[in-house]
């Protein structure tokens, strides 16, 4: 990568370059494993400033969108999800990022002066919820810190230009990230330095609330590192062209206000990565261009040294930004640990130079990223590469993650699978965070910890082992139904083929999980697994009171000529068995959705072959999280993997495949990962300037295989059959025999169906 012209650090740019095919770069692919049992560093307990946390965990904040009342209070919701995983044995547990900066920053209102954010910043209003909160927490143990945000900039919504005729803000004239051509209003320097005052008020409103310390939001580029960071604070004149003074202000400001025993904790990527991500596109790219002034490593560990001095107590680090979203947050196909270099480095930083915080104490530098495997955990701190663990997404998974590595309950630990389906993608997409593989995330004030048992027990049969039937056998049994587990291949359904590519280790974890569940389940005389292909006339026969089909997908295969000869296969049988592209050196993908990228993905890097991926849609990779879509993307790029959107399959035929082209020049550049794919339901009022023309041309591409990925259809055969025969009283379609094609649904619809029978 030819960067060495731009400002770039040696150390960052190692580790993009080792993000593609990392389980070659040093990094390992981690399972539930308890080697390093008992967990002595990880549970022991820690200072800050004058509080002593139980233990060297820490819940990452993750956005509480949508879990609040009108008013910003926090609801019924938000409390209780705090209070599972407080119970869950973290020792400090963060909020979400909490706006002060209504009014100021216009991108934090929807129409009606709604916003989707808790508040803290109403004062009386909304204090009660905040003092529930910290109270829950307390009540295991667990502290509770609140993450203050000066504001969004130029990563918020940019629907403020139509809703309130108003440009969003930025430290300087930068382009918004969801629609760079909407560019961002500089923020005054009065303007500024009110944000710093309502900070200060918030801190001082979250110790009167009984929270027991505040965080900084300034890392991912959002408003604070706009401001802090040249890359985005380009400004020549006043007295925030400084770049350090903003934050630095920040903290005097929280210290005058809370004085010099509150907790502080700040938030912060030690690079944004850009310039070592993007090298020669940072000069072309014309949203990219402005963000070449990045801080470097050195300037970000001065801008550390700062902030400790005007009263900080601990930091936790990351890398990147918006830009590059799959770094600050990391999708399954990036390696777990992936920024424990970087806490390293500031660890390192902190012992060398004798750097103490103002209290005089070790100042203790959280780990985050991919740690959600206790001995990895475990390692990092006994290896010095970080005083604390931070785990986000792992808690959403299982928020008794901690108590369990306590007891050594390790395989017992549901993994995260990192497909931000549930939690991530679920809030962009309008809902509030979940959990694509546990159904009660933000659900417990809906569903007790226990299920509770059924007043009338049934005989139920469950119609295949993929995610669906299994965790619905699990919730049956557990309601106190006999239960019967039909299914004809192996327990897992397509996590099965989904498992077998290197980027796909978590999903691996998550099958053995599944099967643990059901080896469990085996020891209750009430259950039962049927390793065979289920009838309607045989569950007829065996008099079910209910039965739940839980029967998966079968492939799709589009009407074209050409596809059903030897030189074609499915993805699913190529993951199953790789033998099949053996003699194959070109490789065509027909389908870039999901499943196709990702099988490209396996196909260059694993197995080294020469791949293509064509697509008829406008984007590769649509409907995924943009932080999954980008980390794939971009290194297929990086591994000369050609995508072709906008481009219509015509014809297979020996050794080659016949494909339509759109060449207009508005078509999207397939390899845009700097910004996201708008969901269909915004309107961008500038997509008329680039409507895309049809000029298509026909092209031939050398292919010794084609693999299809051409998407799957509901396998709701049995269903209707059963309903048909009317086997049993009761009869359910779930999962993806119902619908889609994703464990998020799978799972949540399994449970909610499983707990009302
Ligand atoms: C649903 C979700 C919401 C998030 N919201 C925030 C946030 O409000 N503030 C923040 O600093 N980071 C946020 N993050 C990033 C996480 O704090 C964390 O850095 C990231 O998930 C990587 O850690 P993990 O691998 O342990 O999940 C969010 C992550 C997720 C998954
Ligand atoms: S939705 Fe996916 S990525 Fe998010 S916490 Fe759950 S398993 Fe992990």
């Amino acid at each position: 990568m030819e960067v060495f012209f731009l400002n770039h650090d040696e150390e960052v740019l190692r580790l993009i370059d080792s993000y593609g095919d990392w389980w070659n770069k040093g990094f390992e692919t981690p399972s539930m494993t308890r080697a390093l049992y008992p967990y002595t560093a990880m549970f022991s307990p820690v200072r800050v400033n004058r509080l002593t946390l139980k233990n060297r965990l820490v819940m990452a904040p993750m956005g509480n969108i949508s879990m609040c009342d009108e008013t910003g209070r926090p609801n019924a919701k938000m409390l209780k999800y705090f209070e599972e995983r407080a119970r869950g044995g973290v020792g400090l547990i963060t909020s979400g990022l909490i706006p002060v900066s209504f009014g100021i920053d216009t991108s934090l209102i929807e129409l009606g002066e709604l916003s989707y954010f808790p508040r803290i910043d109403r004062s009386r209003t909304v204090f009660a919820g905040w003092r529930d909160l910290a109270g829950m927490c307390h009540a295991y143990g667990a502290q509770f810190f609140i993450q203050l945000t000066p504001g969004l900039g130029r990563v918020g919504n940019p629907q403020c230009l139509m809703t309130q005729t108003k440009l969003p803000r930025s430290a300087s004239f930068n382009p918004n990230w969801y629609m760079s051509s909407v560019p961002c209003a500089r923020l005054s320097d009065r303007s500024l330095t009110k944000i710093i005052k309502r900070v200060g008020q918030g801190a001082a409103d979250a110790l009167a609330c009984n929270i027991d310390g505040v965080y900084l939001h300034g890392h991912e580029g959002y408003l604070l590192e706009q401001v802090t960071n040249p890359a985005f604070n380009r400004r020549k004149l006043g007295k925030y062209a400084d770049v350090e003074r903003f934050g630095v202000d920040m903290i005097k400001e929280i210290r005058k206000r809370v004085g010099p025993h509150y907790p502080i904790m700040y938030r912060i990527d030690l690079s944004l990565a850009l310039n070592e991500t993007y090298g020669d596109k940072m000069n072309t790219v014309s949203s990219l261009k402005k963000f070449k002034g990045g801080r470097t490593i050195k300037q970000t560990l001065h801008y550390i040294d700062e902030l400790v001095k005007a009263g900080v107590d601990m930091f936790d680090v990351d890398l990147g930004c918006y830009d590059n979203w799959w770094l600050p947050h990391p999708p399954s196909s990036m390696p777990s640990g992936c920024f424990l270099d970087i806490s390293e480095i500031v660890k390192k930083h902190f012992a060398e130079k004798e750097i103490k915080s103002n209290m005089g104490l070790d100042i203790p530098v959280v780990a985050v990223g991919k740690l959600g495997y206790p001995d990895l955990a475990e390692k990092a701190l006994r290896d010095g590469k970080c005083d604390m663990v931070m785990l986000g997404r792992p808690l959403l998974a299982d928020p008794e993650w901690p108590n369990k590595a306590f007891a050594g309950k390790v395989d017992e630990i549901c993994p995260c699978i990192g497909c931000q389906e549930g939690c991530l993608n679920e809030f962009v997409d309008g809902g509030h965070p979940q959990c694509a593989v546990n159904p009660r995330t933000a659900f417990e004030e809906e569903y007790p910890r226990e299920v509770p048992l059924a007043a009338v027990q049934k005989k139920v049969a469950v119609i295949g082992a993929g995610p669906a039937g299994v965790i619905a056998a699990k919730t049956l049994i557990a309601r106190g139904h006999t239960v019967d587990l039909y299914e004809k291949k192996a327990i897992g359904g397509n996590v099965v083929p989904g498992s077998k590519a290197k980027i796909k280790y978590e999903v691996a974890n998550y099958l053995a999980y599944l099967e643990k569940i059901v080896e469990d389940l085996k020891a209750n005389e009430r259950f039962q697994f049927v390793n065979a292909e289920a009838s309607a006339e045989e569950l007829k026969a065996k008099g079910y009171d209910a039965v739940i089909v839980a029967a998966g997908t079968t492939q799709s295969k589009p009407p074209v000529e050409g596809l059903d000869g030897k030189n074609v296969c499915f993805a699913v049988d190529l993951l199953m068995n790789p033998d099949l592209v053996k003699d194959a050196q070109n490789v065509v993908v027909i389908g870039g959705g999901v499943v196709g990228a990702e099988t490209a993905y396996y196909l260059s890097y694993e197995l080294g072959k020469s791949v293509k991926v064509v697509e008829m849609d406008k984007y590769i990779m649509n409907h995924a999280c943009t932080a999954n879509r980008g980390h794939i993307i971009h290194y297929l790029e990086k591994n000369g993997v050609e995508l072709l959107n906008c481009t219509k399959l015509v014809k297979v035929e020996d050794g080659k495949v016949l494909v339509s082209q759109n060449v207009n020049k508005n078509v999207p550049d397939p390899y845009l990962t700097w910004g996201p794919i708008l969901p269909s339901n915004v309107e961008n009022p500038l997509d008329a300037l680039h409507k895309i023309k049809d000029e298509y041309r026909d092209r031939e591409l050398e292919a010794d295989m084609v693999v299809l990925a051409t998407g799957v259809r509901p396998a709701d055969k049995l269903y209707y059959d059963c309903v048909d025969a009317q086997v049993a009283g009761e009869i359910y379609n779930i999962g993806d025999s119902f619908r889609g094609a994703r464990i998020f649904e799978a799972v949540r619809s399994a449970y909610r169906c499983a707990k009302n029978i």
